[in-house]
Formats: structure tokens, sequence, C-alpha cells
């Protein structure tokens, strides 16, 4: 894994998350607002013996998105059948998975705002009434099926929660954003992430791990098993703040876990934009990101920590940014 795959919120191939992934509401860190508010709406409908309303969870990759999902269903004591929005291409496939659902199961459909326009459609009941409508035979023969399904949770998740349609949004009886965490709470998952993997950390090297794991549990649990690996190596599988600190530095893990990409990003406007305002194309061309990517996965972090502000006319970066990288920052006006 080079650094910069190593750094990404995305998911990668030997992540294993499952086995690292909270089950219970309860061991689930952080989101307290959110948390507080699920187990409410969980109690109420546990005693009414219903369903959960269908959830919608939005916020950068990573964020635990995905683990909630699992922890609802299991709450509810119902089973889950995952999907995701561009895998589900016609209305047929999306009939198919709706078939095999049981009462009180979750359906999980991951990058919901991709869902094809025809599949939404076909939706919209099955949130609705529980039912789908089924077209079948030809020509004159043609005729549509009405299926009845049992009661179950639709949870979608997106990074584009401005993608959805607003049809479709507004059938989610939940709406919530998943938010950064803080060092604390990180601290809590390298803890627990630790203790699952059975192995040794001073809380001071949980801590370092959790300052440079951008706001990220994905991205903590990733750099926990990296610094694992050199203090196997160089101190008998013990990971003290000497050898975190090392191996951050090693895997060149910059104080704030910023990363190629965000430095290049920082640097682009900084260097090439005088400091902004510079619309996304434009910067991302010139850095040869795509657009998307980091309006999904970098922007949002950068916002977070004040080193851009997104203004009408494009992207700036504060003084802080400059800071950061030790440039040196004059005002805008100055320059001129
Ligand atoms: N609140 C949390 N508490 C503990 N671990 C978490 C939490 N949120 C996420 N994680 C861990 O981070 C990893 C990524 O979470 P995931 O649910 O896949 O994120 P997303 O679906 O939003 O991209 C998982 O391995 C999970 O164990
Ligand atoms: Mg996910």
């Amino acid at each position: 894994m080079d650094e910069e795959r190593l750094l990404s919120a995305l998911p990668e191939a030997g992540d294993d998350e499952s086995s690292l992934r909270p089950q219970r509401l309860t061991d689930y860190i952080g989101q307290t607002q959110l948390k507080e508010n699920l187990k409410v709406f969980i109690q109420a409908a546990l005693q009414r013996n219903e369903t959960l309303d269908h959830v919608l969870l939005y916020g950068p990759p990573g964020l635990g998105k995905t683990t909630l999902a699992y922890i609802l269903a299991n709450e509810m004591g119902g089973k889950v059948r995952t999907a995701s929005g561009p895998s589900i291409e016609r209305s047929g496939d999306l009939a198919a998975i709706l078939s095999t659902l049981e009462p009180g199961d979750v359906l999980f459909i991951d990058e919901i705002h991709r869902l094809p326009k025809m599949v939404e459609e076909v939706l919209y009941p099955a949130m609705e009434d529980f039912c789908i409508d089924i077209v079948v035979g030809k020509d004159s023969g043609v005729r549509s099926i009405r299926l009845d399904l049992p009661p179950f949770t639709l949870v979608g998740a997106t990074t584009r929660a401005g993608d959805l349609t607003a049809p479709l949004r507004d059938r989610f009886g939940i709406v919530n954003k998943l938010e950064y965490y803080d060092e604390d709470q990180l601290s809590q998952i390298v803890s627990r992430t630790s203790r699952v993997l059975n192995v040794a950390a001073a809380p001071e090297a949980v801590r370092e791990i959790a300052k440079r794991s951008r706001g990220t549990p994905r991205i903590a649990n990733r750099l926990l098993r990296r610094v694992r690996d050199f203090a196997q190596v160089l101190n008998d599988g013990v990971i003290s703040l000497d050898v975190a600190q090392t191996a951050l530095d090693r895997l060149r893990v910059d104080s704030l876990g910023l990363d190629d990409v965000d430095i290049r990003y920082l640097r682009g406007i900084i260097e090439r934009f005088r400091g902004g305002p510079v619309g996304l194309e434009a910067l991302a061309s010139s850095i040869s990101e795509e657009p998307m990517t980091l309006e999904d996965v970098y922007e949002p972090y950068l916002i977070q920590i004040g080193f851009i502000n997104r203004t009408p006319r494009g992207r700036v970066a504060t003084p802080k940014a400059y800071e950061h990288l030790k440039i040196a920052y004059h005002d805008q006006l100055f320059d001129l």
C-alpha cells in the first residue's frame, strides 16, 4: 500500500473492517446526538412492535455509516441485506433483493445517490407501502402485478446527500449527517481496536495515532495496523509513544494527518492561484485529481479544520493553511 492510499478515507481490500465493527449502539463511539436519537427511535419502534422508519446516513467516507447500518439491524433483531446504488441496474434486480427480505430486516443501500432513476421509482412504493408493482408478460398480455413485501427498514448511505432526488430524500423518516470524530473519540476507537487486535499500546501512543487520523475511524484503524507492524519489528510488539512517532513519521503522516493529495491541493490554491478564489474544476485539473474525489473526500476535512473556505467565487486557502505549510501569508489586497 503506498502512502497516499494509506491515508485515504476510502476502504481498501486489506482493511478487514468487519472484525473491527462494533455490533451494538453502546459500543459505537461518538456521534452522540445521533446515537441518543436513534436509541429513542429504536425503543419506540420495538415497543410498538413496528419496524424502524427508513434511515438516511450521509457524510464523508470512513465515518461509520456501514457500521451503523449493521448496528441498527442488530438492535432491531433483524438481518442485513446489502446492495449498492450502482450495482442495482434494473428494477428486476431491486425486486429480486426485496423479495428475499424477512420482516424486520434492514436493506442497506450504499451510494444510494447512484441508483438509476427507474430503480428509484420502484423503491418509492416499497418504502411507503411495503409493496412493489412488477410488470409481467409482453405485448397485449402485459400487465402489472402487485407484490407485498414484509415490513423492513431501508438504510441508505451516501457521501453526497445533495445528489439525492427530493422524492427519495423525502421518503426517509430519519435523516442524519455523520460528523468527524474528535481526538478523544478517536483515542477510544484506537484503544478498542488495539484490544480487538490484541496489541499493547501506551495511552500516549494511542493519542498520537488519534491525532493523525483526520477525524476518521477508518484511517485510525489503518494507521494502528501499520504502527503495529513497526512495533512488532522494532519493539517486541509493544506500541510505545516512541515507536508510534517513528512509525507515523516513516509513513509520512503529517502532524494533522494530511496526505500528499491534501498538500498538493493546498499548495495548488496557494502557489498557482494566489490563495484563491479558484473554481474546483480548475484546481482539480491543475493537480491532476478528480473534482468529485476532492469534493467528497478531501475538502470536507480541510473545511472542518479551517484550512479552506468554499465561497461563491471558488475555494480560498485560509491563513491557517499558509501557517501549516510554512508559507508567508500576504493579504490579497496588499498583493494586488
Ligand atoms: N463510531 C465508531 N466506533 C467505532 N468504530 C468505528 C466507528 N465508526 C466507524 N468505525 C470503524 O471505522 C471503519 C469504517 O467504518 P464504516 O462504517 O465502514 O464507514 P463508512 O461506511 O462511513 O465509510 C470500520 O472498520 C469501523 O469499525
Ligand atoms: Mg461504507
